[in-house]
């Protein structure tokens, strides 16, 4: 059944919509101030119906937190003394119309019959595109190991535990996981365990009843719940409590949990996929990690390699990286040349490919012709490459360190040396000696 929210400060506007709407078979809430309705689309409801002025503030900014929160959710705003300006910002904000007050009754059942439709379409897209559209760019060895691990996990539809570094890809291999599996129609649903907080994580996870805890106002499904028929992703598992660890565990063995502060016991049937950037074997051996809960995650572990161990994908990637940020930006193509790519080589990428495509998102905005040069890597790199390969001349990494700091800072003051001088804390002729010696033109920074 379709859920609807109707947010109003006007009683009879909200008592007489609920009435009609309820006729209708739909199941309607109302909340009268923006305070309320923003506690009560904490539920992620189907429709929201929202005014524009409330006593308290402006309709806009809850339905810009609902958007951000829910992006599923469809708001439908209503106004009897509407500006074009209000129109315009709501329809950018994602606003799926804007009704005229007095409402008619019959716009508004034709609207929420076309909105529940193209609801639906949305949804199916979505699911289309994770299914399908999760393009893992590589050729390496590794990767082509990881690719075959991921074709027979995802088929074999058991658990997995995913292991890697930070930014490594481990979301992505989950999804694709569940897009490789017998499950791929069903809902995938992510939560993040380190950014819940410990308090709330057991609700998050199993759902709670009304009256659980103090601002449990509403009962309300868990993850678990949600994903019936489909897949979880446990990303950060590592950050569970023990408490959490240990409800989870019972979950798994049995199938079934009740809601938090509930009686009625909740089967479903969910194939969890889970992940962590820590080492949870060895967390297991020192005792801060369930052992009989990690078994049970890890039926079959999968560990994404890091970017430096396989750096042969590094122009695969950042090809694949460029093409996506001028698509996405609407500018122009940038090649990112030969020497550019051999300093990337260099540098260790401790944030893995989430920091290689930011690296590459810069140098493509910031480009000011169309070829990415080495200087320009150099700059945009956070630290020398020296940290990537020890093996090197200890001359040579704090040059490039010298050169890249004093890159920076050039940038920064815009080319100006007694500024950059000054920034870097150096005499202005300790610096034009220290660049030249660096090999910068004998023209560089000139005022
Ligand atoms: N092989 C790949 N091909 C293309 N894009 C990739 C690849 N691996 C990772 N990415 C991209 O890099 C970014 C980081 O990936 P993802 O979020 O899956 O990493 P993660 O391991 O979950 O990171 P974290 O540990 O920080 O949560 C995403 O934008 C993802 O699309
Ligand atoms: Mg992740």
């Amino acid at each position: 059944m379709t859920s609807i929210l109707i947010v109003d400060d006007e009683a009879n506007i909200r008592a007489s919509l609920q009435r009609a709407l309820g006729r209708e078979g739909y199941h309607v809430d109302v909340a009268s101030t923006l305070a309320e309705g923003r506690a009560y689309t904490r539920e992620a409801y189907d429709v929201v119906l929202l005014d524009v002025r409330f006593p308290d503030g402006s309709g806009i900014d809850l339905l810009a937190e609902i958007r951000e929160q829910s992006p599923d959710t469809i708001v439908v705003m209503m106004s009897g003394h509407a500006t074009v300006d209000v129109a315009v910002q709501a329809t950018r904000l994602g606003a799926y119309d804007f009704l005229e007050k007095p409402i008619s009754l019959e716009r508004l059942l034709v609207l929420l019959r076309n909105a529940s439709s193209a609801r639906t379409l949305r949804a199916e897209n979505e699911r289309l595109q994770r299914a399908w559209a999760v393009p893992i760019i590589g050729e390496s060895e590794a990767v082509r190991a990881l690719l075959q691990e991921i074709r027979v996990a995802g088929a074999s539809g058991a658990r997995v535990l995913i292991q890697g570094e930070n930014g490594t890809g481990k979301e992505l291999v989950a999804r694709a996981l569940h897009a490789a599996g017998p499950r791929r129609d069903r809902p995938f649903v992510a939560v993040n365990c380190a950014a819940i907080p410990e308090e709330l994580i057991e609700s998050e996870l199993f759902g709670h009843e009304r009256g659980a805890f103090t601002g449990a106002t509403q009962s309300r499904k868990g993850r678990f719940e949600e994903a019936h028929g489909g897949t979880l992703f446990l990303d950060e598992v590592g950050d569970l409590s023990q408490r959490a660890q240990t409800k989870l565990l019972r979950v798994l063995q049995e199938g079934e949990f009740p809601r938090v502060g509930g009686q009625r016991v909740i089967r479903v049937d969910v194939r969890v996929i889970a992940a962590t950037n820590r080492d949870l074997a060895e967390e297991t051996r020192r005792g801060g990690f369930r052992e009989d809960l990690y078994f049970r995650l890890a039926v079959i572990p999968v560990t994404v390699p890091p970017l430096r161990e396989r750096l042969e994908d590094l122009p695969l990637l950042v090809d694949h990286f460029a093409r996506q940020v001028a698509a996405e930006t609407g500018g122009r193509r940038r090649h990112v040349g030969a020497a550019a790519l051999d300093v990337m080589r260099g540098y260790a990428f401790p944030g893995n490919i989430r920091e290689l495509r930011n690296l590459v998102e810069r140098l493509v905005i910031m480009a000011p012709g169309p070829t990415i040069g080495p200087d320009q890597v150099r700059a945009a790199l956070p630290r020398p490459n020296d940290l990537a390969a020890p093996s090197r001349r200890l001359s040579d990494s704090v040059r490039d360190f010298e050169r890249a700091q004093i890159d920076a800072a050039l940038a920064a003051e815009g080319g100006n040396m007694t500024r950059t001088a000054e920034r870097l804390g150096l005499e202005r002729s300790h610096l034009y000696k220290k660049m030249r010696r660096l090999g910068y033109g004998t023209d560089a920074g000139d005022d």
